[in-house]
């Protein structure tokens, strides 16, 4: 381990880069997809209900997460529009969800024609808690919906028993978080539903995917009717009698045939992301200026991705010049995550969801300072990329690499 004694100077000072090699990667598609894919071809068939894949899909993700119900969807936007939907928000109601995220959790709330209401994040597990969402609460509270960002879970335990005290449905966003585990249960399972996204770049993926997971049955129906036009695909059933206002984020067999596939890969996604994540704590535990993530209590995190703080008072530099620092280092970070809060996008400051028209959501006034741990958070974080592939040797140079920069500035850059 590097000590600041030591004269190991960092890029930024004239160093060489600590990052030598490529970080390790490896093909997320390959044999197994393609087998599947060609039996989803074979069948004759690429919509969900006449085919096999999606269906598989959806019983082995149910299996897996020991729930009774799955519905595969079009993405994980879709997933959380088809929960809203399930749930029953309507126009006017009121949805409690994370200030920083992304926009696949505040769409299906608007478009439900119900308010997004942010509730503050925790300064280092990055994750609303109970005490920032019952702040938020009102008469006209019908649903919150906890992102788990970054692999990480709320304190879900807490959030249900509130959601429970209060009358409220707890829906997951666990877009960021498969594989999860939150105290003993998987992911999504807490709440009364769980919304994940097979996106291009989660940890498993099928292009652009979703999928709904819940033990309620009566949920379960209205999920599946939420993602085809509230249209009854089931046998003998009469198709055409929709009753509720729901779209088209139908999964095709091709997604589900590549979902399918990749499954059985999270787990050795996960544990990998663990072990390389769960280790370059264990190094960087101490480093003067760095404030590390912290999983909640009770949650065994799958590292979508690594994000630290800096403590500019400590390490007398801030986010832009630490990250700036790493690039030099040959490290893949960037500061500010998603630069600012959602609530500040133009969308919220200036209700310019639709073109004209009230909305529910026009009353309210979006601006800075709502959730001023989450702005914090965001003007002092810098991220960096993880990937399952990355090799002990990746561990060693980015430990090495975050520690001397940060010895480095905090002993005034000399
Ligand atoms: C927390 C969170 N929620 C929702 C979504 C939306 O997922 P999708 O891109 O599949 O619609 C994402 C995607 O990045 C996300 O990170």
């Amino acid at each position: 381990m590097t000590t600041s004694t030591e004269r190991d100077l960092p890029a930024v000072a004239g160093g060489s880069p600590a990052k030598q090699t490529p970080y390790g990667r490896e093909k997320r598609y390959g044999a197994e997809e393609l087998r599947e894919l060609q039996e989803a071809l074979e069948q004759g068939t690429l919509f969900y209900a006449q085919g096999r894949k999606v269906r598989q899909l959806e019983e082995a993700f149910a299996a897996k997460n020991g729930v009774r119900f799955a519905v595969a969807c079009s993405s994980g936007t879709a997933a959380i529009h088809a929960a809203m939907i399930a749930a029953g928000i309507s126009p006017g109601d009121e949805v409690i969800t994370a200030p920083i995220t992304d926009m696949g959790s505040v769409v299906p709330i608007l478009y439900q024609g119900a308010v997004p209401v942010f509730a503050d994040l925790h300064p280092n597990s990055y994750c609303m808690t109970a005490a920032s969402v019952e702040a938020v609460i009102t008469p006209r509270t019908k649903a919150v919906l906890a992102v788990n960002l970054w692999g990480n879970a709320c304190d879900l335990q807490a959030l249900q028993a509130l959601c429970d005290r209060r009358g409220l449905m707890l829906i997951e966003d666990c877009a960021q978080a498969f594989g999860c585990v939150y105290r003993g249960k998987p992911i999504g399972t807490t709440g009364r539903i769980g919304c994940f996204s097979l996106n291009e770049f989660k940890h498993i993926s099928c292009g652009d995917g979703g999928i709904v997971i819940t033990d309620d049955e009566t949920l379960a129906e209205r999920l599946r009717l939420a993602t085809d036009k509230c249209y009854n695909r089931k046998p003998n059933a009469v198709t055409r009698n929709p009753v509720f206002l729901a779209g088209n984020y139908r999964m095709t067999e091709l997604q589900g045939a590549v979902a399918l596939a990749q499954l059985p890969k999270l787990d050795s996604i996960v544990e990998r992301r663990r072990a390389w994540c769960g280790e370059l704590s264990r190094r960087l535990e101490g480093t003067p200026g760095i404030a590390l993530p912290q999983p909640t209590p009770g949650c065994d995190p799958s590292w979508w991705f690594y994000m630290m703080r800096v403590e500019p008072q400590t390490l007398k530099a801030d986010a832009d010049t630490f990250a700036k620092a790493l690039q030099a280092e040959g490290l893949p970070v960037g500061a500010h995550y998603i630069g600012v809060c959602v609530y500040e996008y133009p969308i919220f400051t200036g209700h310019s969801a639709f073109a004209g028209g009230e909305h529910a959501y026009s009353g309210r006034a979006y601006h800075a300072g709502l959730c001023p741990t989450a702005e914090e958070i965001l003007r002092t974080c810098v991220s960096l990329s993880v990937n399952e592939a990355y090799t002990a040797a990746d561990l060693e140079e980015t430990a090495r690499a975050i520690r001397r920069a940060a010895l480095w500035f905090a002993s005034g850059g000399h």
